[in-house]
């Protein structure tokens, strides 16, 4: 049912923890599954230079929020607002329908952490932010 990636990221999450007086953090849930993930950024520079996360889920969720902590590394905040929970989804070589959104809360988590880092900094929102709405999701469980 699950790719060998996501078992990869599941047992052996990358990135895992916190981050001290982090650049921006972010806390999400699903109100139905009850999963919680956290993600912490460092940004220097415009450049993420560290993530790390904690997810309290499902191994889909684990899975989804170590990938996103990956893809997001190194990159600027621009590049890092463009990834989506099906770029996350299938850099993990994909998800059953029904796990889609433990991703969403992957892609939430981030885009909460960035909207945190804007506000701290009085950045204004780049034009055509948005965050999913994991709720919205929730009828296709
Ligand atoms: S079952 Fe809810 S995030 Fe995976």
């Amino acid at each position: 049912m699950y790719s060998e990636k996501v078992m990869d990221h599941f047992m052996h999450p990358r990135n895992v923890g916190e981050i001290e007086n982090a650049s921006g953090q972010g806390t999400v849930g699903n109100a139905k599954c009850g999963d919680i993930m956290q993600m912490f950024l460092k940004i220097d520079d415009n450049v993420i230079t560290d993530v790390k996360f904690k997810t309290f889920g499902c191994g889909a969720a684990i899975a989804t929020s170590s990938m996103a902590t990956e893809l997001v590394i190194g990159k600027t905040i621009s590049e890092a607002l463009k990834l989506t929970n099906a770029a996350v989804a299938e850099a993990l070589d994909g998800l059953p329908p029904v796990k889609m959104h433990c991703s969403l809360l992957a892609e939430q988590a981030l885009k909460t952490a960035l909207e945190d880092y804007f506000n701290k900094n009085n950045i204004p929102l780049p034009e055509g932010f948005s965050k999913p709405n994991v709720d919205e999701d929730e009828d296709e469980e």
